[in-house]
């Protein structure tokens, strides 16, 4: 199984730019266009948060259309930019996403991996949350299906970074989910958005990481002190390699075109001195 991950695609209403900077449309259209151009095809699409910049009904309308290209199931959960009821209402018609008003969060049990969404926003904060609510839904989820690989995705890493100015708006308490997560040698992986930057990090006997962002990637920077800040990196996403044997195997896509494929042998297959 291919599963492919987008996330903080950050889309703006028509003739607006993110920070007065990122076409964040013109990036998402590139990075629909490569993955779609992918053999073989991917299985299954994550949006791992951040699907708009300001939770605006027309800024997931502008979403839905520029997604139409995508022929494989694609499931989404909300980031601090996102707002659930126009989420809810741009994705009426995903019959996976829990009706109410309520946490969007969810199991899919169709494919060979049980890929479980989590909700982390809290409306009106920039940081994320797994509160008792939600990890009692959880750790029933998880109880049902303990022999079944398992992959958690959500906005909100579950780990500190290291960009100071990001971790301020990490997910409040980890601990209670990693405990809970460390119970269920089942999930293979658990995987988040929100850093615009590939990290990884070892977490509750299981590996969780961050993903590029289809658009601008934040400023790789260390200091504590440093401001925030971004930067026009090549843009990216992840694919998600699932075989029985081995588990997951991830790759880092990175969108944009490159010089090459060049040949590493000639035509006598002696390598290319
Ligand atoms: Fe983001
Ligand atoms: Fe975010």
């Amino acid at each position: 199984m291919l599963i492919a991950q987008l996330t903080d695609l950050h889309i703006k209403p028509s003739g607006r730019l993110a920070y007065g900077v990122v076409d964040t449309t013109a990036y998402l259209t590139a990075a629909v266009a490569d993955l779609t151009a992918r053999r073989p095809a991917p299985d299954a699409v994550l949006l791992t948060g951040d699907l708009v910049d300001a939770g605006r009904p027309e800024e997931y309308a502008r979403l839905r259309a520029l997604l139409a290209p995508i022929r494989c199931p694609v499931y989404v959960i909300p980031g601090n930019h996102d707002d659930r009821a126009a989420l809810r209402a741009g994705f009426a018609d995903h019959a996976y996403l829990p009706k109410g008003d309520g946490f969007i969060h969810y199991a899919i049990d169709d494919h060979p991996v049980r890929l479980i969404g989590l909700d982390t926003t809290d409306p009106g904060e920039a940081g994320g949350n797994l509160c008792a609510a939600r990890l009692d839904w959880l750790a029933e989820q998880l109880a049902r299906a303990p022999a079944r690989p398992t992959i958690l995705f959500l906005h909100h890493p579950p780990f500190p970074t290291g960009i100071a100015h990001m971790d301020k708006i990490g997910l409040i308490d980890p601990a209670p989910f990693a405990a809970l997560v460390a119970r269920h040698p089942q999930v293979e992986r658990v995987l988040a958005g929100h850093l615009h930057r590939s990290i990884q990090a070892r977490f509750a006997g299981t590996l969780a990481s961050t993903a590029p962002a289809t658009c601008h990637q934040v400023a790789l920077e260390l200091e504590p002190e440093a401001p925030a800040a971004f930067y026009m990196e090549p843009p990216g996403y992840q694919l998600h390699l699932y075989v029985p044997e081995t588990g997951v195997v991830s790759h880092t896509v990175t969108v944009g075109r490159y010089p090459g494929p060049y040949p590493f042998r000639d035509e006598t297959g002696a390598l290319i001195d």
